[in-house]
């Protein structure tokens, strides 16, 4: 792990000094107008493209880990040797250049080829993934990826080719985003890559025996290996005298555009949790002008999951915004426009979006019979308790090896990076999942990362100032550090994921 180095823009045709790049380090440069990262271990060079594959993050800004370069703003891990998006969110490798020294000076020439496509020996006769999420699309790409050749079939509920979930509540419900940048992958993806996407089609059985799973519409699948990525739903509210109409969810693409229609004619919004979803809807309807209260139990938005010092700095932060809260309430009963609240407040709205929460999606690994643990119980490598049956994201619960328990959250690059390796596993590389949960949430201009999984702590240490909005708040248990959340601090962020993941590894060797 490396400090970055200070950022110029060398023309790394002409050659840049060897003793200015210190070992572990990265320098922005360019050749022919393109932006490259140099960088430097031992006395190994390596230059990639500058830019981030999943949102176009600035790499000299990230972190530098072994002979991979991570992005600072959601994590995603490339390899400098071959450009790979060795990890989500990134999907695709970066560019790669040749570098060759020449006495004390170090120039990149022309770039490579990417990598030849492998190939696998003994796969399994089809693949079928349920599931049309993050993970059910980071699965299938990988399978690709890795030379998986025979039939891949990925069965989806939603309407709409797998999409950019996380971005529903932010930029795409703001209007900052147009339509065409929400879908993961373009339609001629699937054609290309042979995957067969089934759209608007829901399993309703699986037979672990026969090895098929069944639609709702009656046709039989049989598989070779499945993959289960139900992900979860959005847990509904009964909530008294109010209408279908009125009330709003958000998980789907459909659900993002029922909201955004309402949006030019709803004057006023019923934000019902304080959520992150649920907040960054508020968020995303202020900047459509719309005026929005919160109603949520809780004392301080967030506090079960950040501690009370973030739950206010959020607070502040939406309030300053012109977001009204109502903490410690919930809704008593909805009469046409009127809202009223359990201490009797009346809000007047025209529209009630629910932010209450998922529960993993499960009822069809249950009726099925696999193991269950408060989700689908896998092992370290992803598998159910029926061999051959892999399950990732939102419903899973697997082994963590940073906590030591057995855990299951709801983090999109967690998702992605469990189907990339389930798929890696289903190919018989037998890969244990040891990724440190990641997730970000993004309020207005500010971005917050969490690396690590805290459920309890005894002690909260705040670096920084979250007035000024720039810290680093680290979650303890036992002097241990358990996650630490940052607010503009993305190196610090990547730094915290890279001492994570050393102490598993040292844990591993003390093991072994
Ligand atoms: C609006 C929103 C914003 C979010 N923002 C963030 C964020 O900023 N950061 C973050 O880390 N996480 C975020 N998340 C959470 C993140 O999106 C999830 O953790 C992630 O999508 C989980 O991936 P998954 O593949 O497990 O499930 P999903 O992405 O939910 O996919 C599940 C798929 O399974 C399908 N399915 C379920 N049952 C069946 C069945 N029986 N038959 C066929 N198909 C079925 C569904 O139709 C769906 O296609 C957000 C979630 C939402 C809803
Ligand atoms: S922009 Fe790089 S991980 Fe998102």
């Amino acid at each position: 792990m490396a400090e970055r180095q200070e950022i110029n823009k060398a023309d790394f045709k002409n050659g840049f000094p060897i003793r200015d790049l210190r070992d572990g380090n990265m320098v922005l440069g360019q050749v022919d107008g393109e932006e490259i990262v140099l960088a430097r271990r031992g006395d190994e060079f390596f230059a990639v493209g500058s830019h981030c594959t999943h949102y176009g993050g600035p790499l000299a800004e990230g972190l530098m880990v072994d002979d991979t370069v991570r992005c600072p703003w959601h994590h995603a891990c490339f390899s400098l040797r071959t450009g790979e998006a060795l990890r989500a969110p990134a999907l695709d490798a970066i560019p790669c250049w040749r570098v060759e020294t020449q006495g004390d000076r170090i120039f990149v020439r022309e770039k490579l080829m990417p990598a030849a496509p492998k190939s696998v020996a003994n796969g399994p006769r089809s693949i079928v993934i349920v599931g049309g999420g993050a993970a059910g699309l980071a699965a299938a790409d990988m399978l690709r990826r890795e030379g998986y050749d025979g039939p891949v079939t990925m069965v989806s509920a939603d309407d709409s080719p797998p999409v950019d979930r996380p971005n529903l509540s932010k930029d795409y419900l703001a209007g900052k985003a147009q339509e065409d940048w929400i879908p993961l992958r373009p339609s001629d993806y699937y054609r290309d890559r042979r995957i067969d996407l089934l759209l608007h089609s829901r399993v309703s059985s699986l037979d672990t025996k026969k090895r098929q799973i069944v639609l709702e519409n009656g046709r039989a699948i049989e598989f070779g290996a499945l993959l289960l990525a139900t992900g979860a739903d959005p847990v509904h509210l009964p909530i008294q005298g109010a209408t279908d109409s009125q009330l709003h969810y958000l998980r789907t693409l459909r659900d993002s555009n029922a909201i955004i229609a309402k949006a030019p004619s709803a004057k006023r919004v019923v934000v019902v949790g304080a959520s992150f979803v649920g907040l960054e809807v508020a968020a995303s309807l202020r900047a459509r002008g719309v005026l929005v209260d919160v109603v949520a139990p809780e004392s301080q938005p967030l506090e079960g999951v950040m501690g009370a010092e973030i739950g206010l700095f959020i607070r502040k932060l939406h309030e300053a915004h012109g977001v009204t809260f109502h903490l410690g309430e919930t809704v008593s009963r909805v009469n046409g426009r009127t809202v009223t609240l359990s201490s009797g407040t009346a809000l007047d709205a025209d529209v009630l979006i629910l932010g209450v929460g998922v529960r993993p999606s499960l009822t069809l690994a249950e009726q099925a019979g696999l193991t269950m643990d408060r989700g689908i119980k896998v092992n370290q490598f992803l598998e159910t308790s029926v061999a051959g049956i892999f399950a990732a994201g939102d419903a899973v619960r697997w082994p963590d090896p940073h906590t030591g328990e057995r855990i299951r959250v709801e983090h999109w690059v967690v998702a992605e990076r469990q189907g990339q390796v389930a798929a890696r596993n289903i190919l018989g590389r037998g890969e244990k999942f040891d990724a440190v949960p990641f997730f970000w949430s993004q309020h207005y201009d500010v971005a917050i990362n969490y690396v690590g999984h805290a459920e309890k702590w005894e002690a909260i240490e705040i670096d920084g100032s979250l007035d000024a909005g720039d810290c680093a708040v680290t979650y303890k248990k036992a002097g241990r550090t358990l996650a630490v959340a940052t607010i503009s601090r993305d190196l610090q962020s990547l730094q915290a994921e890279a001492a994570m993941e050393a102490e598993i590894r040292s844990h591993r060797q003390e093991v072994a």
